[in-house]
């Protein structure tokens, strides 16, 4: 089976040109085969009685699926993966050997792990390897090579292995070795390259399903700068029956109204670009909604720390001088809610306020409760990864949306219409 992955992003390619079949490992006959296969394993991790201990397991559940399948049609499966930016140097708390114990408890079988990514020690364990096995190699990125996408590193990666499969979207964004340049060396030697189903699934809901959404087609966007979203809002603004703004960035949308906005954090030099993304909505006729009340606080020291004072609603659309914003108000949150509620598809980025801090948390709650709501009425919802799927979970909603995504960065490539390195080679 083949999947259609549309290349929307680029709109001035005729439409034959806009599809493109992509491998599946699906498609693949694995019986015998070693299987070179990228993963994100970018998982968050802290000490533990001295030991690192994973705090989030969301991405190695991911890979389940595409591991079953590859086992389940006797490939020997080298996963390679990389953790935090260890920038070419062997750090020992970004060391990947802690996924190892959790894959092996998820999967139900043993995963052999091998201390390095390349070099003798990886052909040792590959050769000893047997049909269904699961073996785990180090950190790619304690080799700077990596991330230099070097040529002969890309061919010791792809030494030992006769197909590359790619299920790290995640990651797809970086022309790195093991995300772009292994995938080229087994083309080249006439191998197969294929997407992996977590990798499939991701391209299906932030690319094919947002192509002809169904109407109306609601974005939800929040986070700290208009500079991190303008190309995604710039991009769905093209798509959107409505697109509504929340977290620090809505105050830079206010300033370019001629609203006040206190000390909330704001981009000066990008009001003329929030200026050009309201003119556009005009003209395309696409409703943009700001919030029209916040939640306000004093932002002071305590103990010669950065701290917010008592916080109160502030129901006005300007905010007065000596406090900033930190979410969205009561009012906004029910606008928000209302245009949500009739939404047939919903794709949801960025948080309404500072939700890690529970004061500033319930636009950002009230927002997911309103997105799985509609959800659970038959609307398709479309978590773009990051921030907004981290609220999600800590309001315990995280299954009642219809996909979230497990790329941050990698999402928000996409949505503005990249293309992904990662993708591209397969
Ligand atoms: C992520 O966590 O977004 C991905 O794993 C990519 O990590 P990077 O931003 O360090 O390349």
């Amino acid at each position: 089976r083949r999947f259609l992955l549309s290349q929307h992003h680029l709109p001035r390619l005729s439409s034959a040109a806009l599809f493109m079949a992509k491998l599946t490992v699906n498609d693949l006959d694995l019986q015998g085969k070693r299987v070179f296969s990228r993963v994100d394993y970018n998982v968050p991790m802290a000490e533990q009685d001295g030991a690192m201990a994973i705090n989030d397991e969301t991405r190695i559940r991911a890979t389940l699926p595409t591991l079953k399948v590859m086992v389940g049609k006797g490939a020997k499966v080298i996963l390679t993966a990389h953790l935090g930016r260890p920038k070419g140097e062997r750090i020992g708390t970004m060391s990947l050997r802690p996924v190892t114990k959790k894959l092996s408890e998820l999967i139900g079988q043993p995963v052999a792990f091998c201390d390095q990514c390349v070099g003798d020690s990886v052909t040792e364990a590959v050769t000893h390897m047997k049909n269904g096995d699961l073996l785990l190699l180090e950190n790619v990125r304690y080799h700077a090579e990596e991330e230099a996408n070097d040529p002969t590193f890309s061919e010791q990666l792809a030494a030992h292995a006769d197909v590359y499969v790619n299920d790290a979207f995640g990651a797809a964004h970086r022309a790195h070795a093991s995300t772009n340049g292994v995938a080229k060396v087994i083309t080249a030697r006439g191998g197969q390259c294929a997407a992996g189903l977590l990798m499939e699934r991701e391209l299906q809901f932030l690319g094919d399903e947002l192509e002809e959404p169904e109407r109306p087609f609601v974005v939800i966007l929040g986070g700290a700068k208009v500079s991190d979203k303008i190309k995604v809002i710039d991009r769905l603004l093209e798509k959107a029956d409505t697109i509504l703004i929340g977290g620090a960035m809505a105050y830079t949308f206010k300033l370019a109204k001629g609203l006040t906005v206190g000390k909330s954090l704001v981009e000066p030099d990008m009001v003329n670009v929030a200026q050009a993304a309201l003119d556009k909505a005009i003209k395309r006729g696409v409703k943009f909604l700001l919030p029209t009340d916040n939640l306000v606080a004093e932002p002071t020291e305590l103990a010669g720390k950065f701290a917010f004072g008592d916080h109160r609603i502030n129901d006005s659309e300007n905010i007065p001088d000596n406090v900033e914003g930190v979410d969205i108000g009561p009012k906004s949150v029910e606008s928000f809610s209302e245009a949500i509620k009739g939404a047939k598809t919903i794709l949801w980025n960025g948080p309404m306020g500072i939700f890690e801090d529970p004061r500033f948390a319930k636009g950002t709650f009230c927002v997911a409760k309103a997105v799985c709501e509609a959800t659970a009425d038959g609307a398709t919802s479309i978590i773009g990864g990051g921030d907004s799927v981290k609220a999600l979970n800590k309001a315990g909603l995280g299954d009642q949306v219809t996909f979230m995504s497990t790329g941050g960065g990698a999402s928000l490539e996409f949505l503005e219409g990249k293309e992904l390195p990662g993708v591209s080679a397969l």
